[in-house]
């Protein structure tokens, strides 16, 4: 016999089960297990329905997945700001769910708007942003409701200690708890608060109480406090956290062109040591290598990027492993393996000193030092020719300052990789740490191996363009 886990069912069932079990005093697995007998005995054939069904609370008919509230096909949030520090956090989370296409009206709460005011919230969303219940000019028509309804999802950000209180106990005494009270939309909470308030009985309950009632959350997090010297967890989820978390409700997810796939991709430079102070690097800022993991990620694959010294922010979403030195970054690639695709970015540095200085070298009056150097290992034609393991596609970048299509063709067949993107490096291009980037992309078929060409483009434009390139020939299955 099969047999069933209540946790995997749908929202929308569980919030069911849940009050209909409460109802009657039984387990949420024992009713399962009645209104299986009850369909069995078929009384939900003859009667339509096998018990009446119990009306669903606000919060519980929050539990049903989001479908649009508006005719015009617009996504619509209202986002309830509460009186947290965090409060200024969800000024960056208006722009982020604007950036996404959904409008967002704005309520804030009495304390928030001691944190920040409605003029910034209204202004960075479009419209005006309410505070008042008792507000004439929104409540001859009974404003509150409209806000509770006239929207695909209620994100609460921050949520705090007080507003979750309220909502568990039901109260309705501002607009932001009455706009609660009277959804019938999702409601996606992100709450904030000092770890002491988040870890305390009474918000435990409450949070848990919410849970039962279909209310989602985001966060929080653990980190540093904005007060100082606190750490643990109750830091808000960061704004794109929480504008993922909405847009999952509002737009179920599309299968993506790279879903299940493992993209294995370096960045950056390489530092190789000469004494425990001095190194070898180059120009590389990572920002192709960056570019190319956020890309792939957001195609739905699974990022590793093993990146040298960089001084970028990590790209949501994407396991970035440090390292300094080619051989780490080759030890790296290789545990990182297996990998569906291997795209390496890294201006991997050809030779290193010999003779590593254990000590910091001395300036004397004797002759310079001498740096003996040797060859790097090859991380690109290491892997390639790889006899097990070797990713299916293998895909190397061929900085030139000269020859460029000829030297990258030449790379292509001495590497074993399956597709070279060759860029000119020459300083003035200013590719090497700018923003733009001209490139060819060479493929091998067999013994042909065919050219495209790219209009100058912005390191991004070409990560999306490489990825685009990566999913449509890439073999899926
Ligand atoms: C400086 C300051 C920071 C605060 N930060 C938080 C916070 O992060 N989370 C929280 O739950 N309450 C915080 N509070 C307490 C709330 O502002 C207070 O509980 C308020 O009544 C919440 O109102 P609201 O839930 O209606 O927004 C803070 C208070 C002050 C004075």
């Amino acid at each position: 016999m099969a047999s069933l886990t209540i946790r995997k069912l749908d929202e929308a069932v569980k919030a069911y089960l849940r009050l209909r079990s409460a109802s009657k005093g039984r387990s949420v697995e024992e009713e399962v297990r009645v209104i299986l007998g009850e369909l069995i005995r078929g009384h939900v054939h003859d009667q339509g329905q096998a018990e009446p069904a119990p009306a669903l609370s606000a919060a519980q008919a929050a539990a049903r997945p989001a479908r649009p509230a508006s005719t015009t096909g617009e996504v619509r949030i209202t986002l309830i700001i509460g009186g947290g520090i965090a409060a200024y956090k969800a000024l960056d989370l208006i722009r982020r769910l604007k950036e996404r296409q959904i409008r967002v009206r704005c309520v804030l709460t009495g304390a928030a708007t001691r944190f920040v005011t409605p003029l910034a919230a209204g202004a960075l969303a479009g419209e005006r942003a309410y505070t008042d219940l008792f507000d004439p000019e929104s409540e001859f028509d009974a404003g509150h409701i409209r806000l509770a309804r006239d929207c695909d999802l209620i994100v609460v950000a921050p949520a705090t200690a007080d507003l979750m209180a309220k909502m568990a106990q039901g109260h309705a005494d501002d607009l932001a708890s009455a706009i609660l009270l009277a959804a019938s939309r999702p409601i996606l909470l992100a709450p904030a608060m000092n770890p002491m308030m988040w870890s305390n009985a009474a918000t435990r309950r409450n949070a848990a109480q919410l849970a039962r009632d279909g209310v989602a959350m985001v966060g929080p997090n653990a980190g540093e406090m904005a007060e100082r010297g606190e750490a643990g967890v109750g830091r808000m989820a960061e704004p794109v956290e929480i504008a993922d978390a909405a847009e999952r409700f509002l737009r179920p997810p599309q299968p993506r062109p790279l879903s299940g796939k493992r993209v294995l991709i370096t960045a950056g430079p390489t530092h190789e040591p000469i004494d425990p102070v001095r190194y070898i690097a180059n120009r590389s800022s990572g920002k192709q290598g960056f570019a190319i993991a956020a890309a792939a990620q957001a195609a739905g694959a699974d990022v590793t990027l093993i990146s040298g010294p960089v001084e970028l922010d990590e790209p949501h979403g994407v396991k970035v492993v440090h390292v300094e030195s080619a051989r780490e970054m080759l030890a790296r690639v290789e545990t990182a393996l297996p990998a569906d695709i291997a795209i390496f970015a890294a201006a991997v540095a050809d030779w290193r000193v010999a003779n590593e200085g254990g000590q910091k070298l001395k300036k004397t009056d004797a002759a310079l030092p001498p740096l003996a150097l040797v060859e790097n290992p090859d991380i690109l034609a290491t892997i390639s020719h790889l006899k097990e393991r070797r990713p299916p596609l293998v895909i190397g970048f061929a900085a030139e300052t000269e020859h460029l299509i000829d030297n990258a063709k030449a790379k292509l067949a001495r590497k074993g990789c399956d597709w070279i993107v060759a860029n000119d490096v020459s300083p003035a291009t200013g590719v090497m740490g700018g923003d733009r980037n001209t490139v060819h992309l060479l493929a091998r078929h067999g013994s042909r191996i065919d050219v495209d060409s790219w209009p100058v483009m912005t390191k991004e434009q070409v990560a999306v363009e490489l990825i685009a390139h990566v999913a449509k020939n890439f073999p899926t299955g």
